[in-house]
């Protein structure tokens, strides 16, 4: 018995397969429908474990197709969203800024205005959760954290497409009392990350001993939290979360990218066998990101006290998972790694 129908948007690629697979396996109650239009990040792949469970069904759909959009909201009866389905990878939107406008902005637009239609201004049970990021919040020096309430100051196109979709949706709360909540979460690792990422990037130069372009000094710090927690995260924020409200989603676990990059050769050249530190020769400095954020570091305190979350995972507990899976895995690599994947990596790493 189905008594819910949530759509999940980018349930195919590295978050949102996450996410669907929980929610899959938790709420066989609940019929799960992923839109997703299959980009370069987005893989079936990442979900053949569940692709054959009944209350799942996969819709191949672009979000700013409104139209089609509106169909599935009417067809598939659908009360909830978790909308994850972005391009998520701020190197890519230096060179082409104009698809990120378009899936982030105008796709969430897109699924904003086929939720406010389907539901009628019948707003009971339903709700529009939004994905977004702790980049919306720009950069921080050496100390502090970003909160719930720190003004939005993005400096690339994907954080300034994602700060604008942000907006839009509280202009729907606003204006057309459209239910929503909204969580901001810092840097993921786990399985099934694209590899223009620096883990997945840098565990398969590891692995086969390429150069590891580290940008500028590798004195950037992120916070890392991994991906199973974030679903949790949502999981426990679409469920208890309030109206209206937003929540920051963290690890409290930051690290200079040059000290992750030794715990990833480390990692990685003692599950190969390797002497330790032997993979230390292929750290290769190179022409830093442009306009590339000192520090991100979230206060997840909110969630923690209101909700009850917490991440469960110690980072070094997580590494060693995740580099587990990429070379268990080595088959799904290969298959994003051959192809368009190579022009990729020539052309962004050319000039570095
Ligand atoms: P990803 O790039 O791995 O996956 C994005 C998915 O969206 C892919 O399956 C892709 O096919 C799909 N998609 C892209 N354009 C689409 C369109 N027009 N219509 C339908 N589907 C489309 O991204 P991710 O890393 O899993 O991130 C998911 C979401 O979480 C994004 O909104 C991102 O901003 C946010 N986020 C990511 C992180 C992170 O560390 N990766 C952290 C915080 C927030
Ligand atoms: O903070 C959340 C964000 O984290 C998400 O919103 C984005 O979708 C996600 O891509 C991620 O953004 P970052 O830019 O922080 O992640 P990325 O893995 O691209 O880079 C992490 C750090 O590593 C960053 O300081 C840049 C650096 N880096 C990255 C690559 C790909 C390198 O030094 N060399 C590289 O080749």
């Amino acid at each position: 018995m189905i008594d819910k129908n949530i759509l999940v948007t980018g349930g195919a690629g590295f978050i949102g397969s996450h996410l669907v697979r929980l929610l899959v396996n938790k709420y066989p109650n609940y019929r799960i429908v992923n839109m997703d239009v299959l980009t370069y990040a987005g893989n079936l792949a990442n979900l053949k474990d569940i692709e054959d469970k009944p209350n799942y069904k996969f819709v191949k759909c672009d979000i700013c197709d409104f139209e089609k959009v509106q169909k599935v909201f009417l067809e598939d009866h659908i009360d909830g969203v978790i909308h994850f389905a972005a391009e998520s990878h701020v190197d890519r939107s230096i060179k082409d800024p104009f698809s990120f406008a378009q899936t982030n902005v105008m796709g969430t637009l897109s699924l904003l205005q086929a939720a406010k239609f389907a539901w009628e201004g019948k707003f009971e049970n339903k709700l529009f959760y939004h994905v977004s990021t702790d980049e919306v919040y720009g950069s921080l020096g050496e100390e502090g954290f970003f909160l719930e309430t720190t003004a939005y100051n993005p400096h690339s196109p994907y954080s300034a497409s994602k700060a604008s979709s942000d907006h839009f949706v509280r202009a729907f709360q606003d204006t057309f009392g459209l239910p929503t909540v909204i969580s901001n979460c810092s840097n993921n690792y786990g399985s099934y990350q694209f590899p223009e990422k620096l883990i997945p990037l840098f565990i398969n130069n590891i692995c086969n001993n390429k150069p590891l372009p580290v940008y500028g000094k590798g004195e950037n710090v992120r916070d890392w939290l991994y991906v199973e927690d974030h679903a949790h995260a949502i999981d426990v924020i679409f469920h208890k979360g309030k109206i209206g409200d937003t929540y920051n989603i963290g690890g409290f676990n930051e690290w200079k990218n040059i000290d992750l990059i030794k715990v990833m050769i480390k990692t990685v050249d003692k599950l190969l066998d390797r002497e330790e530190g032997a993979s230390e020769k292929l750290i290769t400095y190179v022409t830093d990101r442009a306009g590339h954020d000192l520090r991100y570091a979230i206060d997840s305190t909110k969630l923690k006290e209101e909700l009850d979350w917490e991440p469960s995972l110690q980072f070094e507990e997580g590494i060693e998972k995740t580099v587990k899976w990429y070379l268990e895995n080595q088959e799904w690599l290969d298959d994003i790694t051959s192809g368009d994947y190579q022009d990729y990596y020539r052309e962004m790493y050319k000039a570095k």
